[in-house]
């Protein structure tokens, strides 16, 4: 039996596992790349269809083929009634990311094909998953507000059309457009977490939701994509304290974390968090908020005490600057992870299409890392079994 590489406790930093043509990330230069192109131009030039399409089909459309698509989406925006009629039954403090997380297989139950491993059904699920996501997390936070579920405009682009389902009144194009690049933004980024949850899961067969639900699952936690609830919370228990730098000394000196800083690949900056700063000071002067004050501070304060522990890497992520650009955009803080989630589900279907179809890497090969056994061990024989009359 050949020797197991030892990768323990590294959270696979550093272990290249896969072959990938969906995006690239150089964490020391600060680059994000999707399909070969720069998030900058994609964010300032494109639109998050666009996006969508360049991740799934890996071109950038000519203009028919973008406006054919964008029709597909729009038409695909409507759930089913069981899952509307299902929501309305739930608690109404579930969480938004276990609310979307359980909508998804409950989308798969009204496939005929409920494991088709077939490129054009695959593609086409994928497709209505980006279209119906937003229709989801808006309905929940209509039903468990009370107040009835907003049928999809299709006159409204994807952005557009979410914060009218959400907040249900017509939507400021400006916020739509910047709405829009925020999902450019989250789109996709490697083998983060929750992607390589989800192409994991794929790797078994299981089907197209399967991963995605799996994906959303990884997504939610704080380290990940909660990250950004997590920074808001902090942001909004600062509104009112007059000694910030005082607070963010006694945090890291208990040892916690500052929620939005710090990134497993970006070691000189995150391109992303350059962008949505510059969002969040423009959205900032407009409305007259003190989040970009309070953010800088904690910024200024947290750099200040990492450069003097020589951890001059942690830097601020997309978590820090996406909250309080969603915050003032009036977003609650609980939606914003499934906002998160509305943009990279366009990612995960990428990465498990690539997965399933083993378009880069040849045979795809089930996922199947070991541990090192660290338990109770009598032998080969195992421990002797002793019936319980007869344990102590
Ligand atoms: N605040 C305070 N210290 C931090 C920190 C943060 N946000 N991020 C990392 N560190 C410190 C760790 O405490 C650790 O210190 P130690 O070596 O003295 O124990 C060191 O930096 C390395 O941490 P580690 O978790 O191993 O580094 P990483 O680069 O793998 O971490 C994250 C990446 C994202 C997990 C981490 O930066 C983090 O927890 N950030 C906050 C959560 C967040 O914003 N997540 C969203 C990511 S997009």
């Amino acid at each position: 039996m050949s020797e197991a590489i030892r990768v323990k406790n590294t959270g696979l930093r550093g272990v290249t596992v896969a072959d990938s043509a969906i995006s690239f990330i150089d964490g020391e230069k600060g680059v994000l790349i999707y399909r070969g192109y720069r998030i900058e131009d994609l964010a300032d030039r494109s639109s998050f269809m666009e996006t969508v399409y360049l991740l799934l089909f890996g071109t950038l459309p000519a203009a028919e083929h973008l406006e054919a698509f964008t029709r597909q989406v729009r038409n695909m925006r409507r759930v089913p009634g069981y899952v509307l009629d299902s929501m309305r039954h739930w608690p109404k403090n579930a969480r938004p990311m276990d609310v979307l997380q359980a909508c998804v297989p409950l989308l798969a139950m009204a496939e005929e094909q409920g494991d088709a491993l077939d490129r054009q059904v695959c593609l086409d699920r994928s497709i209505g998953l980006v279209a119906q996501m937003p229709t989801l997390v808006a309905a929940w936070h209509r039903i468990r507000n009370g107040q009835p579920v907003l049928e999809p405009d299709p006159d409204l682009d994807h952005a557009g059309n979410f914060l009218w389902m959400l907040q249900g009144k017509r939507p400021d194009p400006a916020t739509a457009k910047d709405l829009d690049v925020c999902l450019i933004l989250h789109a996709d980024h490697t083998f983060n977490a929750s992607t390589f949850a989800a192409r994991e899961v794929v790797s078994t067969r299981a089907s197209l939701y399967a991963g995605v639900a799996a994906g959303l699952g990884a997504l939610s936690g704080s380290l990940h994509g909660g990250a950004n609830a997590k920074v808001m919370e902090m942001l909004l228990k600062l509104e009112n304290e007059p000694d910030i730098e005082g607070w963010v000394s006694a945090q890291l000196a208990r040892g916690e974390r500052i929620m939005g800083m710090g990134h497993a690949i970006y070691k000189t900056g995150d391109p992303r968090a350059v962008y949505l700063k510059r969002m969040g000071q423009r959205l900032g002067e407009q409305t007259g908020g003190t989040w970009a004050a309070i953010s800088q501070k904690i910024e200024e304060t947290a750099l200040a005490i990492f450069a003097r522990q020589g951890k001059t890497t942690i830097l601020p992520n997309v978590d820090f600057n996406s909250a309080p650009v969603y915050y003032l955009m009036g977003i609650p803080t609980d939606l914003m992870t499934p906002i998160f989630a509305i943009s990279r589900v366009a990612g995960w279907c990428a990465h498990i299409i690539e997965e399933q179809f083993a378009d880069v890497q040849g045979k795809p090969a089930l996922y199947r890392p070991q541990a090192q056994y660290v338990g109770e061990y009598c032998g080969l024989m195992g421990c002797e079994y002793s019936p319980v009359d007869r344990r102590k």
